[in-house]
């Protein structure tokens, strides 16, 4: 089968893996990808904003499946675009990716099938906001309703900082702003819940921890993620079961009376606190490095799954995991989250091997001339599989100072609540 995965980090570098490992792939094609990718699949530079110049590719190369990586081509309607052109396509349809596109979508879904969440209010304009603001309990938490690459919410402690962040929201600082979500601030651990649908039926994809804060102990600004681990150490048989009960069902009742289908992953960021889940938002997509983190650990065939979820089998098909622990640490360039250098050379990366237990996916890394050069901020993920989160991570460790490469910096702790 040929396969196109649209996206260029770690998680499409750890997708394009895993699907590599299956039989019946026959070639990978990665749109646009990144100098990992290009080992196992043909990097395609195509921009993922031009829907059609992905048709034309598709239908020239005789693509049979597309796996959509990212958020925004979801939220921008990639997958009705390219079913009606009867094109395979894993990833949920524009009306569904709201669930990540849209926070008051998922918190009036919430509301309507009594979904555990922070209690909220959605706010029209600025003057309002202000006014119900000087009533509300501190911490707070601010959010601009549509995608923000991870940057628009708010945990503001005052009401000084909170005026000031649904003004910068108002503004229209993640673009135009119709109406933003002020909830309450809720305590706790989170987890990444995965699960995977084929429209009919779901079944669960794992779960991780995922690390967003730039310091060690979780200090300082929120990122794209510095690692993760997975299976989380929070999870049992009687919380799994409730976040299905509370969570996970009543989403897809709500679906079904949409009268739609949900086709992809869906994953749940959570709060658990004394055992209770509750839902902090959706995504529409797998997490950036929980995908990299949790996807080794697959034992069943990751083609054979994704397939079966295009053609509604997803019940015939085993998600079958390994128990072993694997834990993920990823490597950015000096100055992440603010700005950093660019076309900063990485040496030493030919010499170090993966194995069936330690792998590098790449994520802003590009290669010219023989040589590969990192030109984003997360720019490699260590993933290392063992029996412990402590192994897991000492290996990673090892492999990342075995690269010595100066221009970057990692995260010394990843895991530290379940190891340290
Ligand atoms: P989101 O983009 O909604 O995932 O929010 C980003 C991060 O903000 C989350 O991963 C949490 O760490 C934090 N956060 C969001 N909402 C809340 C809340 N109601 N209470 C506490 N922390 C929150
Ligand atoms: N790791 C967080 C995310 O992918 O949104």
């Amino acid at each position: 089968m040929k396969i196109a995965i649209l996206g260029s980090g770690g998680r499409e570098h750890a997708l394009v893996n895993q699907m590599s490992l299956s039989k019946k792939t026959t070639k990978i094609y990665c749109i646009p990808g990144n100098a990992g990718t290009c080992h196992l699949a043909e990097n395609v530079n195509l921009n993922l904003d031009n829907f059609e110049s992905i048709y034309d590719f598709i239908l020239k190369n005789k693509i049979e499946l597309v796996v959509v990586g990212p958020e925004k081509p979801l939220v921008d309607g990639i997958a009705d675009f390219l079913q009606e052109k009867k094109i395979k396509v894993f990833g949920p349809n524009k009306v569904l990716s709201q669930f990540e596109g849209s926070k008051t979508f998922t918190k009036n879904v919430c509301k309507k099938y009594n979904i555990p969440t922070a209690k909220f209010n959605i706010l029209k304009n600025l003057k309002e906001s202000i006014k119900y603001l000087n009533q509300v309990k501190f911490p707070i938490v601010i959010k601009a309703d549509g995608l923000a690459a991870g940057k628009g919410v708010y945990i503001c402690e005052n009401l000084e900082k909170s005026n000031e962040a649904v003004k910068e929201i108002f503004d229209g600082k993640f673009g135009k702003a119709d109406q933003i979500v002020i909830e309450e601030f809720l305590e706790g651990e989170e987890m990444s819940f995965f699960v995977i649908s084929d429209g009919k039926s779901f079944k669960q994809f794992n779960t991780a921890q995922d690390h967003k804060r730039v310091g060690e102990d979780d200090t300082g600004k929120n990122t794209g993620g510095m690692g993760a681990y997975s299976p989380s150490a929070l999870i049992n048989k009687d919380l799994e079961k409730k976040i299905i009960d509370k969570i996970i069902e009543p989403t897809f009742k709500a679906i079904r009376d949409f009268g739609e289908e949900y086709i992809g992953f869906l994953y749940a960021g959570l709060m658990i606190k004394n055992n209770e889940p509750f839902l902090i938002e959706y995504n529409v997509r797998m997490g950036d490095p929980e995908c990299q983190t949790i996807l080794p650990l697959l034992k069943s065939d990751f083609l054979d799954i994704i397939n079966a979820c295009c053609e509604q089998k997803l019940n015939q098909s085993n998600v079958d995991w390994s128990d072993k622990k694997s834990l993920s640490i990823v490597l950015c360039s000096k100055g992440y989250p603010e700005s950093y250098e660019k076309n900063v050379e990485i040496k030493n990366l030919n010499k170090i091997k993966n194995n069936k237990n330690n792998f590098i996916f790449h994520a802003g890394t590009i290669s010219k001339n023989d040589k590969i050069f990192a030109n984003g901020g997360r720019v490699l993920n260590f993933v290392s599989i063992s029996e412990s989160y402590l192994e897991a991570r000492k290996s990673a460790i090892d492999k990342i100072k075995d690269l010595n490469w100066g221009g970057g910096f990692f995260r010394k702790d990843i895991g530290f609540k379940a190891i340290d």
